[in-house]
């Protein structure tokens, strides 16, 4: 089948490429030139695990290719992809500028019949804006399709081979069979294809993201209400995980979360409920409840070495919003890391994708390692705000020789405390009870 796919960042580049691995002649549009020459050169913009090698061995053997043309790419392709992005407006609503703007140019570049899918995380009603657009630019036969995508950065390529399940959001038997063709090879092992109509598709998409992130806060309450009665959130997770009705994904408190969809995925939700007369409490305070847990580590930091920090220094292992991505977008570490700058304190950063990303954020106002121990030398402290697998294992006794003071405040629970406390270390994790070095 011929594929073009608009927008070639982690969702439209990650799709792209998959469709042109299961057979599929695929060319992937982007409006930057600049990411298009460097993805032509044969080098990866974003950090995906098994992502460059599979876009040498498609582009190598001719079914991926890259360009500006998007005139020219909907002319050969039967199916269009819009995978561009949706941030969140000033009042919380997803900016669909890019998507209608994409949509009204395959519209105008249609000459016959084309299957166009929404892949971007889209508000309920969009298909059918999507419709109006198009067919006001064309005469030509088109269907719209909401077409959600599920994928995890860090994970995109295994889960986009392997979805738990495709969504697709039509009335047209024409665009089913088309949607059924494609994913066919991606649901082998028996996962389904779910064919809904167009509101549900976009809905479902919103409400799994709100219902993660209310998880997210949800485990971060507890933890919080933990600390206090020195109950152990570990212990707790574990205690309700093995509830079938709960499961063990997604109890894992932290730093609050962040990256480029639940933030603005839970603000769209709350202003389509307002766009419609309803409230949604409860979204509300998932927000609340996050934006205090981002500076949970922060007030860790104050509580042990006070409100001024000027003189101190303080490393922080872990930038990205999560492991195995260099994506920084809404990452709870930009507010740790302006947190600490606020209060006067100098910072070393590492992560061992994120750096380039952190330069944006941070310029010359932090120290950038490579090496995660560097990043230790002469601080005050550590703070692990990214769960990276490389962090789980370390050595900590260079690590208790490089850094003034062995302190480490763990966002992320890697380690056990009373293990700490024998290495010597004193150590601040999230809803389980501190130790301090004998
Ligand atoms: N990142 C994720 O994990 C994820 C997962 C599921 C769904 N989504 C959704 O997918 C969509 C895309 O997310 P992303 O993370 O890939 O965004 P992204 O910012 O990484 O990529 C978007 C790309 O679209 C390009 N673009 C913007 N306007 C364009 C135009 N007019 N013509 C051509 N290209 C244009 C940009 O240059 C960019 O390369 C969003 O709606 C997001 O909510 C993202």
């Amino acid at each position: 089948m011929k594929i073009c796919v608009v927008g070639t960042g982690y969702v439209g580049l990650v799709a792209g490429t998959c469709f042109a691995e299961s057979g599929n002649d695929v060319i992937c549009i982007d409006n930057v030139a600049a990411k298009i020459e460097t993805l032509r050169q044969g080098h990866v913009p974003i950090y995906e695990p098994g992502l460059e090698e599979l876009i040498r061995r498609n582009v190598t053997e001719g079914r991926l290719a890259f360009s500006t043309d998007l005139r020219a790419a909907v002319r050969e392709s039967l199916v269009c992809f819009i995978a561009v992005g949706t941030p969140s407006g000033a009042d919380g609503a997803a900016d669909l500028g890019a998507v209608m703007a994409v949509a009204a140019e395959i519209g105008r570049a249609m000459d016959g019949y084309r299957v166009i899918v929404t892949k971007s995380t889209v508000p309920i009603g969009t298909a059918e804006r999507v419709r109006q657009a198009v067919a006001s630019v064309t005469k030509q036969p088109f269907d719209v399709v909401s077409n959600p995508e599920f994928l995890k950065e860090g994970a995109a390529v295994e889960d986009f081979m392997k979805p738990d399940r495709v969504v697709i959001g039509t009335g047209s038997p024409r665009a089913i069979d088309v949607m059924r063709e494609l994913y066919d090879p991606f649901v082998r092992t028996g996962n389904p294809i779910l064919v809904m109509d167009n509101a549900s598709a976009e809905m479902t998409k919103y409400a799994a993201n709100a219902l993660l992130a209310t998880r997210i806060s949800f485990m971060n309450e507890i933890a919080n209400l933990c600390e206090r009665v020195a109950a152990d959130v570990d212990q707790v997770r574990r205690g309700i995980g093995y509830d079938r009705r709960i499961g063990h994904h997604f109890l894992f408190p932290g730093v609050g979360y962040g990256g480029s969809c639940f933030p603005k995925d839970v603000k769209a939700v709350i202003h389509t409920a307002h766009e419609h007369g309803m409230e949604f409490p409860l979204l509300n305070a998932v927000e609340d409840v996050n934006e205090a847990q981002k500076h949970r580590l922060v007030e860790k930091v104050v509580a042990e070495f006070g409100a001024d920090l000027g003189g101190r220094r303080f490393a922080v292992w872990g930038l990205a919003f999560k492991p195995r991505t260099d994506d920084m977008r809404e990452a709870p570490a930009i507010t740790i890391v302006e947190g600490l700058l606020a209060q006067g304190a100098a910072i070393a950063v590492h992560d061992p994708e994120a750096l380039h990303e952190a330069r944006k954020a941070f310029g010359e106002r932090v120290s950038y390692h490579r090496v995660n121990y560097e990043a230790l030398d002469g601080a005050d402290a550590l703070l692990i705000v990214t769960e990276w697998n490389e962090f789980r294992r370390p050595d900590f006794p260079r690590m208790k020789r490089l850094l003034r003071r062995p302190i480490i405040f763990d966002g992320r629970n890697l380690y056990e405390p009373e293990v700490m406390r024998e290495h010597g270390f004193t150590y601040f994790p999230i809803g389980r009870l501190a130790v301090r070095a004998a």
